[in-house]
């Protein structure tokens, strides 16, 4: 990952100017990162294009100042707290505008369903629609740089109290799983500060004078809490600020503007981000995992299976545990148990959080890949939603640990043990409804997925015109979630068959507008 060294948000033309001059001069932008219409008050015209550019070195900024004119009249009433994310106008007259050829931008959102149901009917195979989906929905590297910016924006306003602190991205940012749009989860490590114990031996002990709270889960309350009220008061482009303390894991969630990230703030969260690291393992072993989890998050996401609101529903990351767990239980495993990874780490390895064992080997070349299964992704999405739709829930807990089955140790809905923490359920806010939800759709797709009409692409259609076949299918609205899941449960079953003969009647009809229209 390049560092983010100095980054300038300025109007669409002034970046294209800025990024060309660059390629001459010692204004070394490398490149935008990214474009949005956001305004702020300093800015006369609203709603012009923005674009972030993130330049290779310190030096091409002060450069660019030195270049600048600093306008002297200040705006009223500004917080003194200055970002290093510049604004920049340019003011040079008309030659640039429709000069040579526009400079290329990533796009920061992701395709509508729609947008990408299409694109899925036009490919040829099932398994080439899943990597359609990858393509689409994966973060960019601009992308990504983009949230290390944000993180390094937020350390400043941090760093007022903690000089020494770093804030970190784990989550969706950098576990391989993430999907455009999606929330931007940072970790503030004040570890460096609490400083190591190393004894040097020479018999003199320095201690540093610091205040005791009452407990860890307090001060990282306290310390939030400052940040949070500093971010909502100085932080530039930093809006909505709601300080979230009580929850199991105390954060404090903001929009920032300028990125148009959804940014979850946490402190003392050292499991959450081996989570992320564990994650980012077990996708880098395999390439299907990627693709698999990408597809079934995309499918959950579509049936309201997980949700954007905290609630009872099952999250991205226990629905990424399932997937990890089900390509465990291959008859060829594809993927090896945590308690393998765990036996193949090296010493410097070790790791240890709260009393929790979390090591997991870093050297992915100790890990014999599991060649011996050769699973098409087509095959993998199909017997993921017939293992889950036959999967016994009731009585049985996911242990991606010992990549086995496990009686369940108590009686939620659904128990998905937590992989570092392992006397937790990291489902357990799930209830017996949407556990049912998630069964009734697996059997649904798992069904589809038989069907000659869904597993084949029909011929003889124009290419706007090709009816939803393969994942396209499955991302149609469901047919047992339309019956309502509150029903009685054979008038339920009844109206999905009748559903779903529907469904491929007009399938077999093949108008293909019938089916684009439910979206
Ligand atoms: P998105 O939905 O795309 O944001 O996925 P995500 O993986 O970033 O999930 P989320 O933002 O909900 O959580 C961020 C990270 O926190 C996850 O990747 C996990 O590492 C961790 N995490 C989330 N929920 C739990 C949980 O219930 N238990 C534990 N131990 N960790 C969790
Ligand atoms: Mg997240």
């Amino acid at each position: 990952m390049a560092a983010c060294v100095g980054m300038c948000r300025l109007q669409m033309k002034g970046a294209e100017r800025i990024v060309k001059l660059g390629q001459k001069s010692d204004l070394t932008a490398r490149r935008i990162l990214t474009r949005s219409t956001f305004a702020t008050k300093a800015q006369t015209v609203k709603n012009t294009p923005q674009a972030v550019v993130e330049f290779s070195t310190k030096d091409s900024i002060s450069a660019l100042k030195a270049n600048c004119t600093i306008p002297s009249v200040q705006h009223e009433a500004a917080v003194p707290f200055k970002s290093r994310l510049l604004s920049l106008k340019w003011a040079g007259q008309g030659s640039q505008s429709n000069s040579s050829k526009t400079l290329e931008f990533q796009k920061h959102s992701p395709i509508s369903v729609n947008e990408l149901t299409r694109h899925l009917c036009k490919q040829e195979s099932i398994d080439q629609q899943i990597q359609c989906l990858t393509d689409h929905y994966q973060l960019t590297e601009e992308n990504i740089s983009l949230r290390f910016l944000v993180c390094s924006l937020l350390r400043d306003i941090a760093a007022a109290y903690f000089p020494e602190c770093i804030i970190r991205p784990f989550g969706s940012t950098v576990n391989n799983f993430g999907k455009l749009g999606c929330d931007l989860d940072m970790f503030l490590d004040l570890d460096g500060i609490s400083g190591l114990n190393q004894n040097k031996g020479s018999g003199l002990f320095l201690e540093y004078q610091v205040k005791q709270g009452t407990s860890v889960r307090t001060i990282t309350q306290s310390v939030l809490s400052v940040i949070g009220e500093c971010v909502d008061q100085f932080g530039p482009g930093c809006v909505g600020v709601q300080k979230i303390l009580n929850a199991r894991c105390p954060l404090v969630r903001f929009a920032h503007q300028p990125s148009g990230f959804q940014c979850d703030l946490t402190a003392n969260n050292r499991v959450a981000m081996k989570s992320s690291e564990l994650l980012f393992v077990y996708g880098k072993l395999d390439a299907r995992v990627r693709h698999l989890v990408f597809a079934i998050r995309c499918w959950a996401r579509v049936h309201s299976i997980t949700s954007s609101i905290p609630g009872a529903w099952i999250t991205n990351f226990s629905l990424t545990v399932l997937v990890l767990f089900f390509l465990q239980r291959r008859t060829q495993p594809m993927l090896p148990t945590m308690d393998q990874l765990r036996d193949l780490a090296d010493p410097s390895d070790q790791c240890i959080i709260e009393g929790n064992d979390c090591t997991i080997v870093s050297d992915l070349s100790k890990i014999k890949l599991q060649t011996l299964n050769t699973d098409t992704l087509e095959k993998l999405l199909q017997e993921f939603f017939e293992f889950y739709g036959n999967f016994s829930f009731s009585s049985t807990s996911i242990n991606i640990r010992k990549g086995k089955e496990q009686n369940k140790p108590e009686t939620t809905p659904l128990h998905i043990q937590n992989p570092f923490e392992t006397s937790l359920n990291i489902s357990k806010n799930v209830n017996a409804t949407q556990v049912e939800r998630f069964v009734a759709l697996c059997r649904e797709s798992a069904w589809l997925l038989e069907q000659k009409e869904v597993l084949k692409r029909s011929a003889g259609h124009s290419a706007d015109n090709i009816p939803h076949w393969g994942l396209a299918a499955l991302l149609l609205p469901s047919v047992a979630q339309s019956a309502g899941v509150k029903g009685r449960r054979k008038k339920r079953h009844h109206l999905a068959s009748d559903r779903i003969k529907t469904l491929l009647e007009s399938l077999k009809l093949s108008s293909g507008g019938a089916a684009n229209s439910h979206h």
